[in-house]
């Protein structure tokens, strides 16, 4: 916020407070002290929130300003949102902070535990790139599915061409690092939009320091998912 925009945000809350009083001392002047001291602060206090109010009806019309399609029986009349943050343009990787709840990766975690053996490194394999596959590959999505203590990071050592010319060892576990966090996913991409491979989406787990690591992994291919 700047200061211009605080000044403007307080010089109202200022103009209500004394209005209040000349309000006040003209016509309640009998009511004593307390009561007129009352009075203001309730003066003073509507003013604020009215003020406050108005502010967020101006943030709730800027939604409106979206010229929304007609919905079917079970759409919604307002848009959403899934917030994600750039963490980086080289590769192209994009961060969803709460993107599943910890009931669903719970839930998740559940139905592959039968079918998996007991290992965390089984489950960082998918996280490793097998240099035959990345030509069909054109996105990875990984959801965090529990929180790391200590390491497992998903970890980019190319990032914006960095240490491209060093033998690439992920136990180094260097460049851009994305903490595995409950419930966040990641999605990164393996090729440039001209289809060719971007060799800064390298990736790589780093090893696992303290606790046990769970993603699940989804790679998105532009033929078909056997
Ligand atoms: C594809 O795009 C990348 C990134 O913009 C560029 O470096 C590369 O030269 C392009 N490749 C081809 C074949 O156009």
């Amino acid at each position: 916020m700047s200061s211009n925009e605080m000044f403007d945000d307080y010089t109202p809350k200022k103009k209500a407070k004394s209005r209040a009083y000349s309000l006040c001392w003209n016509s309640k002047a009998n009511i004593g002290f307390p009561g007129v001291f009352l009075f203001c602060c309730l003066f003073f206090l509507a003013g604020f929130f009215a003020s406050n109010l108005l502010s967020q009806r101006g943030r709730r019309l800027e939604s409106l300003d979206y010229d929304l399609m007609a919905r079917g029986e079970t759409g919604d009349d307002s848009v959403s949102v899934i917030p994600f943050q750039v963490i980086s343009w080289r590769p192209r990787a994009f961060y969803f902070p709460n993107f599943a709840t910890p009931a669903q990766c719970q839930h998740i975690i559940d139905m592959a535990k039968p079918k998996l053996e007991p290992s965390t490194v089984l489950l960082a394999k998918g996280e490793t790139q097998q240099p035959n596959d990345v030509r069909t590959r054109v996105a990875t999505f990984l959801l965090y599915l529990s929180d790391v203590e200590g390491g497992g990071e998903t970890a980019f050592p190319f990032e914006d061409g960095l240490n491209m010319d060093e033998n690439y060892d992920v136990k180094k576990c260097i460049g851009l690092k994305a903490k595995p966090r409950l419930g966040d996913g990641l999605l990164f991409y393996s090729l440039f939009p001209n289809n060719s491979i971007d060799p800064t989406s390298t990736h790589g787990s780093c090893p696992v320091i303290k606790g046990a690591k769970w993603v699940a992994t989804k790679w998105i291919r532009d033929q078909q998912d056997f």
